[in-house]
């Protein structure tokens, strides 16, 4: 039997550790604490620092196939690894490619495939500099190239106070706004074999206050046209990194009806949350397919479905308390799905729902309720 590694042991370690049980895989699990979300359902959980050399080096060399459940991991480690014959998926090499904003997007430029304008900038100061001389005009987004998840480390720059207060002291690149008609994902799977399959395109709708994905939509409400386009964007860009596993592509649908890559995730994404309950396959299902060369599983769609991320209330912070839950699981469709994390934060990600209906309006509705009725908070 494979031992499965994992660099990483928050909630999408822990999916993965759950679909992993369904075959009777083993799981290790290296991350900073047992109490993390992956803890009690990893077969073994080291407790150390994905970020160092000597940790991922150590763990890598005790299992047998080693993935990520976050992109910020020590590629130097596996780089060493793979030398010494661990199997790696996602590559240390488009790994390193992805987890920098600016390189991500050089890549796209060099393999053609269609993105945003960017420009590369040494920090804030840098910025206003471009500003001053009229190299770069408002408005305009700022992305850390390293590190940044769920909006930290994106900066919308619309005016001069904006200038003045919001940018990032770091490396990072500027994008213009894009006028954006609709944010949609596609996650594609790609094994050993070079077979690729994706699952329908997702609609994304976001929480202005907290620039994170708060509802998915599946199937997105596109043209056949525009679904088409779009999933054969996300099987280029998998080919293009050369990658096996999950490669989640997150896409701005523009105004004027182009697609534009934004960025990409090679792992289980929170785009695919949903397809726990509502595809043939899981993301989690595939990812294991994928990194271990078997054929990959049928990803049609069983239902229509509305994912909703279950968010820590404003305001407060501390040990998590979950009030409403009755309320709640009386509602039809609802699959909860918590994630076991100690502490509530504003806006953390603390687990999600997804609502199964005979249409997505109507689970909308209810994923609404589920959202209000379900208050994390401290006690
Ligand atoms: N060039 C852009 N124009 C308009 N909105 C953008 C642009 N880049 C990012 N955004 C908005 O910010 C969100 C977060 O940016 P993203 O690069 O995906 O960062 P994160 O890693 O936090 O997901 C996007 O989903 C989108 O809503
Ligand atoms: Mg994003």
């Amino acid at each position: 039997m494979q031992k499965i590694g994992i660099l990483g042991g928050g909630q999408l370690g822990k999916m993965l550790a759950l679909a992993a049980a369904n075959r009777d895989l083993p799981i290790w699990s290296l991350d900073k604490s047992k109490d993390f979300p992956a803890g009690p359902f990893s077969t073994k959980f080291i407790e150390g620092d994905f970020k160092n050399y000597d940790d991922v080096y150590n763990f890598g060399k005790q299992v047998d196939v080693l993935t990520i459940e976050i992109e910020h991991v020590n590629t130097d480690a596996l780089l060493q690894l793979e030398k010494e014959g661990v199997k790696i998926h996602p590559s240390p090499r488009a790994l390193n490619i992805i987890k920098d904003k600016g390189l991500q997007k050089q890549f796209y430029i060099d393999n053609n495939l269609p993105t945003s304008d960017f420009t590369f900038y040494d920090g804030a100061e840098a910025i206003r500099t471009a500003v001053e001389s009229g190299d770069l005009s408002l408005p305009f987004v700022q992305k850390s190239r390293g590190g940044g998840y769920d909006g930290k480390g994106v900066a919308v720059i619309k005016t001069q106070s904006d200038l003045a207060e919001k940018l990032l002291p770091v490396p990072s690149i500027t994008e213009p706004l894009v006028d954006i008609d609709k944010e949609l994902a596609v996650v594609a799977a790609r094994n050993e074999d070079g077979e690729i399959k994706t699952f329908p395109t997702v609609e994304m709708e976001f929480n202005q206050t907290a620039n994170l994905v708060e509802f998915l939509i599946c199937p997105a409400n596109i043209s056949a046209e525009i679904e088409q386009k779009a999933t054969a964007l996300a099987v280029k860009t998998i080919a293009a990194y050369d990658l096996c596993g999950l490669l989640a592509v997150e896409l701005f649908l523009t105004k004027s009806g182009e697609i534009l890559i934004n960025e990409v995730a090679p792992r289980p994404h929170n785009s695919g949350h949903h397809t726990i309950d509502s595809c043939y396959t899981s993301q989690f299902q595939q990812h294991l397919r994928a990194i271990q060369n078997y054929p990959l599983g049928d990803t049609t769609m069983k239902t229509p479905s509305v994912m909703v991320n279950l968010l820590g209330a404003d305001g407060y912070t501390g040990d998590a308390h979950y009030a409403g839950m009755a309320e709640v699981m009386a509602l039809r469709g609802v699959n909860l799905h918590l994630y076991g994390k100690k502490t509530t934060k504003p806006f953390r990600k603390m687990g999600h729902a997804t609502v199964t209906a005979e249409s997505t309006e109507e689970a909308k509705k209810i994923a609404k309720q589920v959202q209000e009725g379900l208050v994390i908070k401290t006690v």
